[in-house]
């Protein structure tokens, strides 16, 4: 039979998709199924249990959004936000700006908290902020800013928000599955993330998880959430017991992410944590001994994507671009105002291997 259509193969060493462990693609292989098939639905239930690990969180509030990671930003902001709600949110890059856009479209009425790209965000001031605004909705961090290359402490926030009636939230698109996330130890009460950074899937699903405190706002809401899509309310009476029809769910996708999810537990959570921290730190370690500077600040650089400002004189733009046409490798440029000045290289899931660093910084001398 003819192959119907092609794709260059290429190493996906941006800020994801990254390449996929082949039983994973595998997976996505397995026969198409009804979304109410009870094998399909038992795949659920696994998967629940899965992300319950995964986000470390006895929550059963917890479950896949069928969409990207910002469906999953979507979601968390969409069933607690109503218009006029107060959110808080921590702006240091790309990503804290665009919970700000959502929270917007919303009709929330948005404190932007800043801080210095490539700097983490100072605990104390999103505190002061908070106690500037005590009817604060929700408090909003991104745990790893993508755009910047920066992993956010999160403990002593949580630890404050959890004795208010605010709602702590956290973008963990790039952080979950390759860094700790401890959503009941942190205080967390709503988390997103997605499936093809560090959990080893491709995109198209959205892991998020919903505390007590953030259903209980939900439930004293005046009115439904705007979204049903996105409503909490009706997903949990699809993955929960009642089973009632939701949406028509992509079984491909979901068998994808049981599989992901298995890979990851036999491997061990801890073990793929410091999988990720060693070659992070390799590649960071490598990339300044050939006299390139890391953006962000030390002692917060995220292992699983490193923001990279090339030597003096190199043009970051034409070096990427030399990497897919030459190489096939995907690096990611900056976003906004730092496009074509810095690399944004991952090291993400299957792709968190050692033999990627020799990849990346062979192809990055031979260009430079
Ligand atoms: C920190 C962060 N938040 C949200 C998103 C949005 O996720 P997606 O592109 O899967 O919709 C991304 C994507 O890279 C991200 O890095």
């Amino acid at each position: 039979m003819a192959q119907v259509v092609t794709a260059t193969p290429r190493l996906l060493l941006g800020p994801g998709p990254a390449n996929v462990d082949p039983r994973v693609l595998q997976a996505l292989a397995t026969p198409v199924q009804g979304h109410l098939d009870p094998e399909f639905l038992a795949t659920l239930d696994s998967i629940r249990a899965g992300l319950k690990r995964l986000f470390r969180t006895s929550s059963d509030a917890t479950l896949a959004i069928s969409g990207t990671g910002s469906s999953g930003m979507e979601t968390c902001l969409v069933n607690v936000v109503e218009p006029g709600s107060k959110v808080l949110v921590g702006v240091g890059g790309y990503f804290g700006r665009r919970i700000c856009q959502v929270a917007a479209r919303l009709g929330a009425e948005v404190v932007e908290v800043a801080y210095e790209p490539g700097q983490p965000l100072d605990p104390g001031k999103m505190i002061d902020a908070l106690k500037a605004h005590p009817d604060a909705r929700v408090v909003a961090v991104v745990h790893a800013e993508t755009s910047t290359g920066v992993l956010q402490p999160l403990e002593e926030i949580g630890e404050a928000v959890s004795g208010t009636e605010a709602l702590f939230m956290v973008d963990c698109v790039t952080s979950l599955g390759g860094a700790p996330v401890e959503v009941d130890g942190w205080h967390i009460d709503l988390a997103y993330s997605c499936s093809q950074k560090c959990i080893g899937m491709v995109s198209g699903l959205a892991p998020v998880t919903f505390s007590a405190k953030a259903l209980d706002v939900v439930r004293r809401r005046k009115s439904p959430p705007s979204s049903f899509y996105l409503g909490i309310d009706v997903l949990l009476d699809y993955w929960g017991e009642k089973r009632i029809y939701h949406h028509t769910a992509c079984s491909t996708l979901y068998y994808g992410l049981q599989a992901a999810l298995e890979l990851i537990f036999a491997e061990g959570l801890e073990a793929r944590w410091q999988r990720h921290r060693e070659v992070g730190q390799l590649l960071q370690q490598r990339l300044q001994e050939m006299g390139c500077r890391l953006f962000a600040a030390e002692g917060y650089r995220l292992p699983m994507l490193t923001a990279v400002l090339p030597p003096e004189g190199v043009d970051a733009g034409a070096v990427r671009r030399a990497l897919l046409e030459q190489f096939n490798i995907e690096v990611g440029a900056g976003l906004g105002e730092l496009k074509d000045k810095l690399w944004r290289i991952g090291l993400m899931g299957y792709n968190a291997r050692r033999a990627m660093v020799d990849t990346i910084c062979g192809a990055l001398a031979a260009l430079m």
